[in-house]
């Protein structure tokens, strides 16, 4: 008799439909508030060095990550390919994800360690010269920028603010560290950085 009335009054069904879904949704995202290996890092993951941030901003400004994704999903077929799945806690310092869906390139999420610091400099020097295959474009240019450090504590600085361990020497140290180096070298070093936190390789 009850579900008549309900069916009858179509602003009380609104409202009890409303507070169904609530339920639903509340069930689902209030457990996230409190699962810590969504937001614990990893065991052994370190904040990335003052050469890695900067390669890492390289990397975003050439938009590499518009076609390698940095994302293994926890299929047979991406594991044996490319090593372990990722796990959420190897991104706890990454601001922001470069997780990325789109894979024109391979995903490089584990790529760290997988070539020399050689083959990295002639792949992106030339794509060709080493995969002939390839439709990569050419990054050559990095080689010829220098960095100045100028405002790479200042980075540090910030990402602090979100969370990020740097300490204060970090931040010191942070434009001696890149002073004069290439944007190539920066690149390389946090390519070979990608994925090597976690044993389960
Ligand atoms: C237009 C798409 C495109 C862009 C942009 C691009 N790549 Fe690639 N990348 C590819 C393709 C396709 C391959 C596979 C062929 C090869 O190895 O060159 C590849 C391969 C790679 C590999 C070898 C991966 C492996 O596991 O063999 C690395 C490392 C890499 N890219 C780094 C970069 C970096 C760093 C940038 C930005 C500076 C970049 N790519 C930008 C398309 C792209």
């Amino acid at each position: 008799m009850s579900h008549e009335v309900v069916e009858k009054n179509i602003g009380l069904m609104v409202v009890l439909v409303i507070i169904v879904i609530s339920f639903g949704g509340l069930a689902e995202i209030v457990p996230l508030y409190f699962m810590k290996d969504t937001t614990q890092p990893v065991k052994g993951l370190k904040p990335y060095t003052a050469m890695q941030l900067e390669g890492r901003d390289i990397y975003i400004r050439e938009a590499c990550n518009a076609c390698h994704s940095q994302m293994i999903r926890p299929f047979r077929a991406e594991t044996e390919r490319y090593g372990h799945y990722s796990v959420a806690g190897e991104f706890v310092y990454d601001h922001p994800f470069l997780w990325g869906s789109k894979r024109t390139g391979p995903d490089l999420a584990r790529v760290g360690g997988r070539y020399s610091d050689d083959w990295h400099e002639a792949h992106l020097i030339n794509p060709r010269d080493v995969v002939p295959e390839s439709n990569m474009p050419t990054f050559g240019f990095l080689a010829k920028s220098e960095l100045t450090g100028e405002v790479t504590g200042r980075k540090m600085e910030v990402l602090r603010t979100l969370g990020v361990p740097y300490t204060d020497a970090d931040i010191a140290g942070a434009a001696e560290a890149v002073k004069g180096k290439t944007e190539m070298a920066a690149l390389i070093e946090y390519l070979q950085h990608l994925g090597t936190a976690v044993s389960i390789r």
